[in-house]
C-alpha cells in the first residue's frame, strides 16, 4: 500500500527516514512531482528505475537543497553555467555538467556527465536538507505516462510501487525543468521548461536550442539528452497537433474532429480558453489563457483524456516562443509528432 501524506514537518520526517533506509519516496516540486533516492547509492538509484519502469540508460536528475550543493557533484563549472545558478535557482533549471566519480553511474545513465536542479519548492529542499544527501528524482509517472502535476496522478501511476507520496497540492509550473548542457561551455537547451530559452540568454549572452526540441530526432541519430529520444506524456489517445493561421487552425480541427466522431471515435479538443467558442458543440478542454496557464493545466488535461476515454485528441498548436515552446515541446511528444497544417486541404 502507498500512503499520501499531507505535506508538512512529520511526514519529512517520516520521508526523509525512508530516503535514507534506502527506499523511493515521491515527492512535490515547483516543476512536477518526482519519484527520488538517495542520489548517491546505487541501489537506491535502482529502485527508482523499477518502480517507474526506467529504460537503464535514460540519466537522472540530482536535487540538491542549497545552490552551493553544486560542486559537490560536478568537476567543471563554465561561467555561463554558474551564471545561470546564481540567476535562477533555486528553481526550474537543470544544469548538465561533468559528474565527479561519487554520482553512480547508474544515476546518471552511464554518461559521463549529472543533470543538477536547485529546486524552489520550499518543502522539497527540506526534505533534501533533511536527508543530508542529494535525491535522484525523476518525474513520478510511469515512463512513458504524462508527468503528474498532483498526488492523486502520482497516486494513478504508483500505488502499490512506492511507501509513501508527499501531498504538497499541485505543481505551480507544472511542466518539468529547463535542462541545459554545455557542450563548448555555452548553453545548450536540450529540454525547454519554466526558464525560457530568452532568460537564459539574457544572463549567459547566447543561448542554442537544441534541434531535437520540435523536430523528431533522425533515425540511428544520437540524443544529446537520452530523454528526448523516448516517446513521452502519451495518454491512450491519438494526439495530432494543428498549426497555422487562426481560421484555417479552427476549420481543419473541426473537420478532424467531426471525421473521428462519424468514425465511431470518442474525440477532443485541446484550446486555448479565448478560443473554446469556436469549436461550437463539441468537447473542448479549455487549456488556459497565456502559455503559463496552459504549462500548468498540460499534464493533467493530457491525463484527463484517459480517464474520459478519448480515442482522438485535436490540439491547437502555440507559439513556440516562451514558455509556450516548453508547451509545443510537450505535446508534440504527445502527438508523437504528428503536425498538421490549418491551411492544408481537409
Ligand atoms: O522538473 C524536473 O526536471 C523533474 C523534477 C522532479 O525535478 N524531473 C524530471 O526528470 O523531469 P526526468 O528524469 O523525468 O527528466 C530528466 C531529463 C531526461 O530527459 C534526461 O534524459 C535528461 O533530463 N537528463 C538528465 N541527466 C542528463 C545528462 N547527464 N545529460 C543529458 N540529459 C540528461
Ligand atoms: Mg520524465
Amino acid at each position: 500500500m502507498t500512503k499520501v501524506r499531507t505535506v508538512n514537518q512529520t511526514a519529512i520526517d517520516e520521508a526523509a527516514a525512508l530516503l535514507k533506509a534506502g527506499a523511493v519516496v515521491a515527492f512535490p516540486t515547483e516543476t512536477v512531482y518526482g519519484l527520488g533516492a538517495n542520489g548517491l547509492d546505487r541501489d537506491a538509484v535502482l529502485g527508482i528505475f523499477a518502480a517507474k519502469g526506467r529504460p537503464a540508460d535514460n540519466p537522472l536528475i540530482q536535487h540538491v537543497a542549497d545552490p552551493t550543493g553544486l560542486d559537490a557533484l560536478v568537476h567543471t563549472v563554465p561561467p555561463a553555467a554558474r551564471a545561470l545558478a546564481e540567476a535562477f535557482w533555486p528553481g526550474p533549471l537543470t544544469l548538465v555538467l561533468p559528474a565527479r566519480d561519487l554520482v553512480p553511474l547508474e544515476a546518471r545513465g552511464g554518461l559521463p556527465t549529472v543533470g543538477v536542479r536547485c529546486p524552489a519548492h520550499p518543502w522539497a529542499r527540506r526534505l533534501i536538507a533533511a536527508c543530508g544527501f542529494p535525491i535522484a528524482a525523476p518525474s513520478a509517472n510511469r515512463s512513458g505516462r504524462p508527468s503528474p502535476t498532483t498526488a492523486q496522478a502520482v497516486l494513478e501511476d504508483m500505488d502499490g510501487r512506492i511507501p509513501l507520496i508527499l501531498d504538497g497540492g499541485p505543481c505551480a509550473v507544472g511542466l518539468e525543468s529547463t535542462v541545459v548542457g554545455f557542450p563548448d561551455g555555452m548553453p545548450v537547451v536540450l529540454r525547454p521548461g519554466g526558464v525560457t530559452p530568452a532568460q537564459i540568454e539574457a544572463v549567459a549572452g547566447a543561448v542554442r536550442v537544441d534541434d531535437a526540441v520540435l523536430h523528431q530526432l533522425a533515425e540511428g541519430a544520437v540524443a544529446a539528452s537520452p530523454g528526448m529520444k523516448y516517446r513521452h506524456y502519451a495518454p491512450q489517445a491519438r494526439v495530432t497537433v494543428v498549426d497555422g493561421p487562426m481560421e484555417g487552425k479552427t476549420r481543419r480541427i473541426c473537420a478532424l474532429y467531426d471525421a473521428a466522431l462519424t468514425a465511431g471515435g470518442n474525440p477532443a479538443i485541446l484550446a486555448a480558453s479565448a478560443n473554446a467558442g469556436r469549436y461550437g458543440s463539441r468537447a473542448v478542454y479549455s487549456m488556459g489563457q497565456d502559455d503559463a496557464d496552459q504549462a500548468a493545466a498540460l499534464f493533467e488535461t493530457l491525463r484527463r483524456l484517459d480517464t474520459d476515454g478519448r480515442t482522438d485528441a485535436f490540439a491547437e498548436a502555440l507559439e513556440p516562443s516562451g514558455l509556450g515552446l516548453a508547451v509545443m515541446n510537450r505535446l508534440l511528444r504527445a502527438a508523437g509528432f504528428r503536425i498538421l497544417h490549418g491551411e492544408d486541404a481537409p
